[in-house]
């Protein structure tokens, strides 16, 4: 669904409320939920997901759905092109080794129009203490400069580590937003209220 908000946005402030709510605004979020089956879930697999009417989301794909509906703006999951193990124990030992071998995941697809967008939500969940590594691969991909960036993620204690800054870095001509969302995995599924009221705040 296109955002129906027009406007030249993308002029955020570093650190402060961005105030973009007038741009043209992007969801894009990497997430890995480790089951589609709704009932009879592992520990592991409870902890990555929700069930929304039935239906199984990863944790960080549920808040960029709940942006979405409040904000109007276009959604992207960003995929690796070769899928992830849903396996909890090989994903976490998968996800060491492409963080200690610093690796680029190849993606599936890019962002089609890219240029349209102002604002751009980025979400991702805390693995290793970092972002997965497809999302270097993501931000070494696409130039934001001139967008502005807000950071949004799921985690199992860490919040966001580091990874605001890594992002600044990584696009240094975009503005990117210091605070973003960030929601225990635990909590996820009772957040709805949280996120439309960071939503509000940043004039969505
Ligand atoms: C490979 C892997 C590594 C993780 N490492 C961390 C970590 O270092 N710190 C943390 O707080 N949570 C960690 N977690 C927990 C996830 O951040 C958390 O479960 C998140 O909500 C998953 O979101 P998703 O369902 O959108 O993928 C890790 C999970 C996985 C699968």
């Amino acid at each position: 669904m296109a955002s129906a908000a027009t406007g030249t946005g993308g002029q955020g402030q570093r650190g402060g409320n961005p105030g973009n709510s007038s741009g043209r605004v992007l969801i894009a979020y990497f997430s890995m939920p480790e089951t589609t089956a709704p009932n009879n879930m592992s520990r592991a697999e409870d902890d990555s997901t929700v069930v929304i009417d039935g239906k199984v989301l990863g944790n960080t794909q549920y808040v960029a759905h709940l942006i979405q509906e409040n904000t109007g703006g276009d959604i992207f999951r960003i995929e690796p092109k070769t899928p992830y193990p849903t396996n909890h124990r090989t994903l976490v030992n998968l996800a060491q080794k492409e963080q200690s071998d610093n690796a680029r995941p190849e993606l599936a697809a890019n962002i089609p129009n890219l240029d349209r967008y102002d604002v751009i939500f980025l979400g991702y969940p805390n693995w290793w203490a970092d972002m997965p590594m497809i999302l270097y691969s993501f931000l070494e991909s696409v130039d934001l400069s001139g967008k502005t960036i807000i950071p949004f993620n799921t985690h199992g204690g860490n919040g966001f580590s580091d990874t605001i800054g890594t992002i600044a870095k990584l696009q240094p001509n975009a503005a990117v937003d210091k605070n973003g969302f960030t929601v225990f995995r635990d909590d996820v599924h009772k957040c709805a209220d949280d996120v439309a009221a960071w939503l509000r705040k940043l004039g969505y």
